[in-house]
């Protein structure tokens, strides 16, 4: 490799660091930290938390993120229909703050991947993800701590 081919190479990977760099804190201020309340050891997260409203328009988001005082790290409530799941965003190779990325869980640390499941899709994680009990009725969703 000579040396304008070297400089070319370089300035490219530069670029591609900066528009990915770009891309993952656009993606990180998409997530959305829902409002709840805590009873005992219940965090109790209002359905109406998913629906979204831009510009007159309403949609549902997919997953919301619930903090507490109780744990170390994020949660992560994924809808899928009516059902849901809690998982704890601590990636279970060297504990690591996950980013949820639509429905994968993606470290970024050493790139391990699951699913909005908690499930192991590329290693080097061995272990799913820490999930919680969740009771629903027709107003809340409630995480079990
Ligand atoms: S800490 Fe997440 S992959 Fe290593």
């Amino acid at each position: 490799m000579d040396r304008k081919e070297f400089i070319k190479t370089c300035g490219i990977a530069c670029l591609g660091g900066s528009a990915l760099s770009v891309f993952l804190q656009s993606c990180a201020s998409a997530n959305y930290f829902a409002q709840t309340s805590l009873n005992e050891n219940k965090i109790i997260l209002p359905k109406i938390e998913f629906i979204k409203t831009q510009d007159d328009k309403t949609s549902q988001r997919k997953y919301v993120l619930v903090k507490t005082e109780k744990l170390n790290f994020p949660i992560c409530i994924y809808k899928t229909g009516e059902e849901y799941t809690a998982l704890l965003l601590e990636c279970t190779h060297k504990g690591c703050e996950l980013h949820p990325s639509g429905d994968f869980l993606i470290c970024p640390c050493h790139g391990s991947e699951f699913t909005n499941k908690g499930i192991v899709q590329n290693p080097p994680a061995e272990e799913n993800l820490k999930t919680f009990l969740i009771t629903t009725d027709h107003e809340n969703i409630y995480i079990q701590l």
